[in-house]
């Protein structure tokens, strides 16, 4: 299967990068397989008994933004002060050793491709980005970068005063995240991204195309779905999915049974 792998990758002239929470566990963060998986990450809310559902929801922004802005304060300076790990450089050095066009597609909110010099115009958020905010009762359309600073009590999981708020209304802020029971979030930043998408695969869909798929779990199945739709619509398209716990994927696709890093060292070894 590697062989394989690597011989998609060799004879690839368009990487489309697809990945999930899962990307970011070889660079320390936390993915959030099921309950057990997203208290082990936060005790706190272990202790209230409360899902990351639960937790994900625009009302606290509402009820008790103190308690909304304790998970999100605290993702946002986890993923400010999170290195991404040597995955995301191979697929980089891959693109460059094939002098190929490449396109980024990821549910993860938290901003690793940047910071790992990936283009922004070639990037799709699908969810957001918890590095933009907008105003929680709409009262424009502005999105704004999130240059705040934030405290948390992690015992509680509560942040201090000052909350970020809305530059035009002036109430408590949130981030540009599609949340659970989300009927404010705005789509606008994201359209723009999936409109760039949409219009490099029309472009490119003559070329092979190699959709290397990583950390993309069957929970919330949007990326999975996304790498499978490629992988059929485009009769050059092949994904590589890499997933330790939930690989799978129907043939002529490739499915290898392993962590981001270990999986992509193991192919770019090959080459
Ligand atoms: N970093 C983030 O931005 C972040 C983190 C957690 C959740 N979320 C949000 O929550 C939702 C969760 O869905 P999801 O499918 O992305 O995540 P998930 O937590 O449901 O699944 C993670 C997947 O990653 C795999 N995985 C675990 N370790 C890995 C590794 N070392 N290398 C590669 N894969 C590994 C798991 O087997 C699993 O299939 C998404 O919608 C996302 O927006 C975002
Ligand atoms: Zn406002």
């Amino acid at each position: 299967m590697y062989e394989r792998a690597a011989s998609i990758v060799r004879e690839a002239e368009v990487f489309i990068i697809t990945a999930g929470a899962g990307m970011g566990v070889d660079s320390g963060l936390p993915d959030f397989r099921g309950d057990h998986g997203f208290w082990k990450a936060y005790p706190a809310y272990d202790r209230l008994g409360l899902s990351f559902a639960e937790c994900a929801t625009p009302m606290h922004f509402i009820n008790d933004p103190h308690f909304a802005w304790g998970f999100y304060g605290h993702r946002t300076n986890l993923y400010r002060d999170t290195i991404p790990h040597e995955g995301f450089h191979i697929i980089k050095k891959w693109v460059e050793r094939n002098n190929a066009d490449y396109f980024v597609v990821t549910s993860n909110v938290d901003g690793q491709f940047q910071k790992a010099g990936y283009d922004e115009e070639r990037i799709c958020e699908v969810h957001g980005s918890i590095h933009w905010l907008q105003c929680q009762a709409r009262c424009n359309n502005k999105i704004w970068r999130n240059e705040e600073t934030f405290r948390i009590d992690e015992t509680a999981m509560r942040a201090s005063d000052p909350l970020p708020r809305c530059i035009v209304c002036g109430t408590v802020c949130r981030p540009n995240i599609l949340m659970f029971d989300d009927y404010a979030w705005l789509q606008e930043r994201t359209l723009a991204q999936n409109h760039a998408f949409d219009h490099f695969l029309k472009e490119n869909s003559g070329r092979n195309i190699a959709v290397i798929e990583m950390g993309a779990g069957k929970a919330i199945p949007t990326i999975r779905k996304a790498s499978e739709r490629i992988g059929q619509n485009f009769k050059h398209a092949t994904v590589i999915r890499i997933n330790p716990r939930e690989p799978g994927i129907s043939s002529p696709h490739i499915s290898l049974t392993s962590g981001a890093v270990e999986g992509l060292k193991h192919i770019d070894w090959l080459l």
